[in-house]
């Protein structure tokens, strides 16, 4: 038999078939001398296999052998679908294999070189939906590009970068595409995204802060009002949540029964509301914010759960946030310059989006920058680019890991990741 099938594919309609699969042997059992038990496992899924000596077939040797594999080792089964008359516990294929040949492909060790709660958590390692991503944003006339990681100063201001040594130049990991990005709609790209991997210095010990993650980037024209960035926030999420909830199901299915979790709720069209109604809803609620400053963790946590009990909807997006807390770039709203034409995005009440329209005009940016006490010089050729005419646009940043936790409702964004790197954490 040379086709492999997936251990999630195993399923009753397979009954009497002759399959061959690879996984790891999750755990081992021996009834007596003539049997064996073995739970194989592959991307989470679990499936039963049955080693019976029987003369010919199977000698008492392979029984063992079977019930003497290492845990986790990597092994190929050939054997025969059967449906036991009760219902199978502990495994998620609810099928057995008849072993007729058992073939170890690689030994693992006696004791395991990572903890088991590492290996549980890689299982769970659910990428974004890339594809999904990519074919939603080419659809809608984005092109794909790739900006420097290596640059000469911040591109979020503060001081939360890893500094380097550029050949005797002071230079940093790039904190965001933020510049670059839109240094390309100033070359007439029109709209642009970028993956990659986003740096962040800041000493956060928190349950939502990497030091490396996963960044989406997207820059685009705005004819006429900074409401069309939020209008692709909203087409994208929801065709991103729809994909996950309508043809990764199995996945899905697999991290809840490690971690349960309830379907994330969200509108059909994504509701919007004004940082001043959230304010509102929260002193009514008796959470006193001040009108000009951010909301921190526990009042974003707090809105959220009131957004959810008046609209019935876990995913929202905030707009016109205060200009005081938005960086140098973002454009001042035009009726009222204490606020921003900004927002941010929420999941069960938690940021993943910061989004807005920036400031294009050379000597406003220039202002901004110095009222935001950055060092203009340091950021010259960037505000030089938009000398030659630039047109008006927006853009938003989302951390992907974050998208994924708060999605599957996670406790921890280290659960998303393979390799997660935070500040006491840059090995293996
Ligand atoms: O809010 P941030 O810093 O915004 C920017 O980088 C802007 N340049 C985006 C823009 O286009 N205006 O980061 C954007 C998103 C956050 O909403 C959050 O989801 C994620 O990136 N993020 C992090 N994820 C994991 N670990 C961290 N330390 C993160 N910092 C930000």
């Amino acid at each position: 038999l040379k086709a492999w099938t997936k251990v999630g594919d195993l399923t009753h309609e397979l009954k009497g078939k002759e399959v061959l699969i690879r996984g790891r042997a999750q755990t081992m059992r021996a009834v007596g001398k003539n049997m064996a038990f073995i739970v194989v496992r592959e991307k989470g899924f679990t499936v039963q296999c049955v080693v019976t000596a029987q003369p010919d077939v199977v000698s008492k040797q392979m029984v063992k052998f079977a019930a003497g594999l290492s845990r986790e080792s990597i092994v190929d089964v050939h054997g025969v679908v059967s449906v036991p008359s009760i219902a199978i516990k502990g495994t998620t294929q609810q099928v057995e294999i008849q072993v007729s040949k058992l073939y170890c492909v690689d030994k693992a060790m006696p004791t395991l070189p990572i903890n088991i709660e590492d290996a549980s958590r890689s299982r769970l390692h659910l990428h974004p939906p890339y594809f999904v991503v990519e074919q939603f944003l080419l659809s809608e006339d984005f092109i794909e590009i790739h900006t420097p990681k290596l640059i000469a100063g911040s591109s979020e201001g503060g001081s939360a970068v890893f500094k380097l040594d550029y050949k005797g130049q002071p230079a940093c990991l790039a904190q965001s595409p933020q510049l670059h990005k839109q240094m390309a709609i100033c070359g007439d790209f029109g709209r642009v995204f970028e993956i990659g991997p986003v740096f962040r210095a800041e000493d956060s010990y928190t349950h939502r802060h990497l030091c490396e993650f996963t960044g989406l980037d997207i820059e685009l024209e705005i004819r006429q009002h900074y409401t069309e960035v939020m209008d692709i926030v909203d087409r994208l999420f929801v065709t991103m949540f729809d994909h996950l909830n309508n043809k990764c199901s199995k996945d899905l299915e697999a991290v809840g029964r490690q971690y349960p979790f309830e379907p994330l709720k969200y509108l059909r069209k994504t509701l919007r509301l004004k940082f001043e109604e959230g304010v509102q809803m929260l002193k009514e609620a008796g959470v006193e914010i001040d009108p000009y400053g951010d909301l921190n963790t526990e009042s974003e946590r707090k809105l959220g759960q009131l957004v959810l009990e008046k609209y019935g909807t876990e995913f929202y997006i905030l707009h016109r946030y205060p200009l005081a807390v938005r960086p140098f770039y973002t454009m001042p709203c035009f009726d009222d310059p204490k606020y921003s034409n900004s927002f941010d995005v929420f999941i069960r009440g938690e940021e993943i989006i910061s989004g807005a329209q920036r400031v294009h005009a050379p000597e406003l940016l220039a202002e901004r920058a110095q009222a935001c006490g950055i060092d203009v010089s340091t950021i010259s050729t960037y505000i030089d680019s938009f000398r030659y005419g630039a047109p008006p646009h927006g853009g938003f940043g989302v951390g992907l890991e974050r998208v994924v936790m708060l999605f599957c409702g996670l406790n921890n964004i280290r659960k998303t990741s393979l390799f997660p790197r935070d500040p006491l954490r840059i090995a293996p």
